[in-house]
């Protein structure tokens, strides 16, 4: 393990907290540099906690003589499992969750004929609510710790899914989805100068609001007008040195493209849509980007944006392929981390995802091995969201969001894991298989919100706190 220097522990403040297994976390990009430079892995690890931060990790028998404060009862050891860094889910719709598996041909005909009328019932708060309670107790399931999330037109649906976010004390990412043109008239902005005012509304409502953190959000560009992607440019240029984030769709489908092709022919390329009104920069997270032009990768490595990779949605709507080798020429990177685009995408699952990505890959006579894809889904996704400091990684003074992989899902997943040797053929067998109860815990700050074996398996922040 690279030499860190722990955190001090604060005699005042919480008690100690440790977790003991097996441990993987990344500190590099395996994209860019030597693939067994980037990570690190432990047979018998400890993670040391206190008041949601990550105080210390290291080798178990290390460890343990340094924290005399850590009782036997302090300790939660997992066998036959791996300790990571709580997935993150860079694209995903949560409203979207009411119609995920619903039959549908292409993107723009299943956008009308299921994805609009759900979202336009999150007028009502206490469906908007029901909603965010599902969708966050299925991320907290999978093992997923951040998502940066769609919500809807509505001020409601923002709320709601803040305001359940909160409850777990989750650090998550969110905002109004800006959308004034071409899509009914129960969903779109009423008025657009009213739309920005609202979403300026709520971004200084839940922005740094405890672990929230805000985007300015519109849908993609054919479903805003010129002058609603201005102000949203000029809303995201207002807040960016706040860390405020602009999320979007960018090339999914050549359907997509042509029509935005159409809408705005001045424009050579489809970012530079997007760039032209001052939405291209450093915590843009773009979603897709299967279909891009060599200039626009090069747009995308000079503004330093994100991209979310989302196979599972790609493949279920049969949009286009992502070309990771594209996104990580070494002459110019962009930040790429994994999305489920629920409810494009067919499940929740992150580990699932990096399945579909290899079959994504293969398809393109490429490949991707386990220790790419679980960079992906952790650190890269950090990365792609500008918070590789804070989540993604386990090492003193990041925020404790820990997943707890069972290495042994299933009676037929323990006989197979007897013919592995090494961790990555195993998480290689869990990605590939794609096998249901993978997760056995998830903490978020530090708190297990997600317990698997206990009775209730989900609990907010406020209930562990009173235990
Ligand atoms: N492009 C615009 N809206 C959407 C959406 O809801 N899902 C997907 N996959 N692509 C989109
Ligand atoms: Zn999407």
């Amino acid at each position: 393990m690279a030499q860190h220097t722990p955190l001090p522990v604060n005699p005042d403040g919480g008690k100690l907290k440790g977790i003991r297994g097996q441990l993987l976390t990344f500190k590099a990009d395996p994209f860019l540099i030597n693939e067994n430079e980037c990570y690190d892995y432990l047979s018998d690890a400890l993670v040391v906690i206190q008041d949601g931060h990550i105080v210390d990790v290291g080798a178990y028998r290390d460890l343990a003589p340094r924290y005399p404060q850590l009782g036997n009862g302090d300790i939660e050891s997992y066998a036959n499992s791996l300790i990571v860094p709580g997935f993150i889910d860079c694209h995903v719709h949560y409203v979207q969750s009411p119609m995920i598996g619903s039959y549908g041909d292409t993107l723009l005909n299943w956008l009308n004929e299921y994805t609009f009328p759900t979202e336009s019932k999150f007028k009502d708060k206490k469906f908007a609510d029901e909603v965010a309670r599902e969708f966050l107790k299925q991320l907290l399931e999978q093992g997923t710790t951040t998502a940066n999330v769609f919500a809807t037109t509505f001020e409601t649906s923002v709320d709601a899914f803040f305001e359940e976010s909160e409850r777990y004390d989750t650090r998550m990412i969110s905002g109004k989805v800006l959308q004034d043109r071409n899509l009914p008239d129960s969903l779109k902005d009423p008025d657009t100068k009213e739309s920005i005012i609202i979403a300026e509304k709520l971004l200084k409502k839940w922005h740094h609001r405890g672990r929230q953190l805000y985007a300015v959000i519109p849908r993609f560009a054919p479903t805003s007008t010129p002058e609603q992607l201005k102000l949203a440019g000029d809303l995201y240029r207002r807040y960016i040195d706040q860390g405020v984030y602009m999320h979007t769709h960018l090339d999914e489908v050549q359907s997509e493209i042509d029509w935005v092709t159409q809408l705005f022919p001045d424009q050579p390329n489809y970012t530079e849509v997007y760039k032209s009104f001052g939405l291209v920069d450093r915590y843009s997270v773009m979603a897709h980007c299967c279909i891009v032009r060599e200039e626009e990768w090069e747009t995308l490595h000079k503004a330093d944006c994100g991209v979310a990779h989302c196979p599972s949605s790609n493949l279920f709507l049969g949009d286009g392929e992502f070309k990771y080798w594209e996104a990580k020429d070494a002459t110019r990177p962009v930040k790429v981390g994994m999305g489920t685009d629920v409810g494009g995408g067919t499940n929740f699952s992150i580990p699932r995802q990096l399945g579909d990505a290899y079959k994504v890959a293969m398809l393109q006579s490429k490949n991707l091995d386990a220790i790419k894809s679980f960079y992906l889904a952790t650190r890269g996704g950090a990365e792609a969201l500008h918070l590789e400091n804070t989540i993604g990684s386990i090492a003193p003074g990041y925020e404790a969001d820990i997943a707890v992989i069972d290495l042994q899902p299933s009676e037929f997943s323990t006989w197979r894991m007897k013919f592995t040797k090494t961790i990555f053929e195993k998480l290689f067998i869990l990605m590939t298989l794609g096998l249901n109860n993978l997760n056995k815990a998830t903490y978020v700050a530090g708190r297990k919100v997600y317990d698997r074996s206990r009775d209730r398996k989900w609990m907010h922040a406020a209930e562990l706190d009173k235990m």
